[in-house]
């Protein structure tokens, strides 16, 4: 079993740090969060690399705010409920949608310099979007002009402190209640910070899978910690895949956004020929799941590792215009989007799962928040709108200020808490081995949790990733290790909620149940620790 702590020690022996609140993660969630609890009190950041390295950095597509005349928040709500396919909870998508366009503007109070067209926001379309209504920056590097802005304002705020190079644990909780976290520096000194409140904003788990469009802190830190913890998990099944990630050999597994669909980029087979109206009447902008697993349909009918997406149509100046860093990383490869086909495949990129917030983003341990990817908030159902991820994370980090403004301190009195010893085996373990086990498993998910699940499938990968279970008996002490164990959590939280899942819905395609069933399993799934997989009945309508 998955122990509680990842390590074995006596809390009172640590050095301990007070503050009022802990933001853990440094994307949009954490620094929008951070900004805005630094009003009325004393905030620390913490991030394993820098302030400016996140998931967040790397959005291109942009931000999904209701901002138009010709569209409504009820259009917008309705296209998050559709592409949530049955699993939305409404009254969080009606939060989404209600207060997005606000959070937007102050967004634009920050600093964000959302690109302008002839006066206005400029407003582009993406998958399943049935209006222009995603505001992009610089054209297609969004997250890094939120995240440059936001962490200009954090830098500025006396009452915030940034740790970054810093790794968390574990959180603490006693009596049901949050009560801080277990910090590593990066000299492998360990720390209590003692907190009132604290927030997960550390992002999602692409580094579950061998191709994604995660960057390398994307490794579930948050997912499992909360697990450990004893917090309720909701709907691990659901990992999206976005369908166009650049597939060229030395290069990375680059995003190519869906905006360049948007545009009117086509996608082709390695034949030159379109399919997408074999699949779809929405071609190139339906949901993404159906149009990933259209292309790795097409992959196998061509016998090809790729598909091309094709917006040779564009002149450079335009693609130029709108697509700067992607036309720039493209050409670094030889490839000139105006005159080539791109060549693309689907890799991991979303977990729409997580950890299970009410609609003030509390988990369901209390003074335990969690935002962003990290949570559950149940916006995004079993596959989540392009572009709503950003505004989520905005949404409901006002929110959770606006609810730990109603907290009251913990009480001096507190005793420390008990971390309960295991008595683990010191084992040494070479970096390249933890390494190459990574790789292992991030093979085993592609394998048998990607696009395409089965029974079959499912029951090998949860084999093997049970076999690698020991290392919660050994004495861990690096980043890497622990970085390890929280993949390999969230790993199986992913598996078993796949194995559970007896239909196919959203993100979540089982090849031995191919579709949805609305009577038995228009619900979610709920995982916590020492409990069975459970059911919950889905707010959606
Ligand atoms: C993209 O630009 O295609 C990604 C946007 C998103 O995932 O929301």
């Amino acid at each position: 079993m998955i122990p509680s702590y990842l390590i074995d020690l006596d809390i009172a022996t640590l050095p301990q740090v007070e503050t009022e609140l802990l933001v853990i993660g440094t994307g949009i969630a954490g620094l929008f969060t951070a900004i805005e609890a630094s009003r009325d009190r004393q905030v620390l950041m913490i991030t394993k690399r820098t302030l400016l390295e996140s998931n967040t950095r790397y959005a291109q597509g942009g931000i999904a705010a209701v901002t138009a005349e010709d569209d409504s928040p009820a259009y917008h709500m309705q296209d998050t409920l559709t592409a949530g396919a049955g699993l939305c909870r409404e009254e969080a998508v009606k939060v989404l949608v209600s207060e997005g366009p606000e959070r937007v503007r102050e967004l634009i109070s920050l600093g964000t310099a959302f690109d302008i067209e002839n006066g206005e926001l400029a407003l582009t379309q993406e998958g399943a979007h049935s209006h222009r209504r995603i505001l992009h920056a610089n054209g297609d590097a969004t997250g890094y002009e939120i995240v440059r802005a936001l962490a200009k304002q954090v830098a500025s705020h006396a009452s915030i402190k940034v740790w970054d190079e810093h790794f968390v644990i574990d959180l603490v909780t006693q009596s049901g209640e949050c009560r801080g976290a277990i910090v590593q520096e990066a000299d492998g000194r360990r720390i209590y910070v003692k907190a009132d409140a604290v927030v997960l904003c550390s992002g999602g788990a692409g580094q579950l899978y061998r191709y994604t469009t995660n960057p390398e802190v994307a490794t579930a830190d948050g997912i499992a910690m909360a697990y450990r913890a004893g917090a309720e998990i909701r709907d691990m099944e659901f990992i999206q895949f976005h369908p166009t990630s650049l597939c060229y050999p030395g290069a990375p597994r680059f995003l190519i956004s869906e905006a360049v669909r948007g545009e009117g980029a086509v996608l082709r087979n390695i034949r030159g020929e379109r399919f997408m109206h074999k699949y779809h009447p929405q071609l190139e902008l339906a949901p993404r799941d159906i149009v990933a697993r259209a292309i790795v349909s097409e992959m196998e009918l061509t016998k090809a590792t790729q598909v091309y997406l094709d917006i040779t149509h564009e002149t450079l100046d335009r693609i130029k215009l709108r697509f700067p860093t992607i036309y720039e990383t493209c050409m670094n490869y030889g490839l000139d989007l105006a005159s080539d086909w791109i060549p693309v495949a689907p890799a991991a990129h979303y977990m729409m799962g997580g950890v299970k917030t009410d609609l003030h983003g509390e988990s369901s341990i209390q003074r335990l928040f969690a935002c962003g990817e990290v949570s559950s908030t149940g916006v995004h159902g079993a596959n989540r709108l392009a572009s709503n991820s950003l505004s989520e994370a905005i949404v409901f980090g006002k929110r959770i200020v606006n609810r730990i403004r109603e907290l009251t301190p913990l009480k001096e009195s507190v005793s420390v808490p008990f971390v309960p010893s295991l008595n683990r085996k010191e084992v040494f373990v070479e970096v390249s081995s933890i390494h190459a086990r990574r790789l292992a498993l991030q093979k085993t998910m592609v394998r048998g949790v990607g696009l395409r699940r089965s029974e079959q499938g499912l029951l090998q990968a949860k084999s093997l990733l049970e076999k690698e279970l020991a290392i919660f008996n050994t004495s861990l002490t690096t980043q890497e290790e622990y970085e390890f164990a929280n993949l390999l959590t969230c790993a199986i939280l992913v598996t078993e909620g796949a194995l559970h899942r007896k239909e196919s819905r959203g993100a979540h395609y089982r090849e031995d149940y191919p579709d949805c069933d609305d009577l038995l399993w228009q619900k979610h799934t709920v995982q916590q620790r020492e409990r069975k997989i459970a059911e919950e009945v889905s707010h959606a309508t």
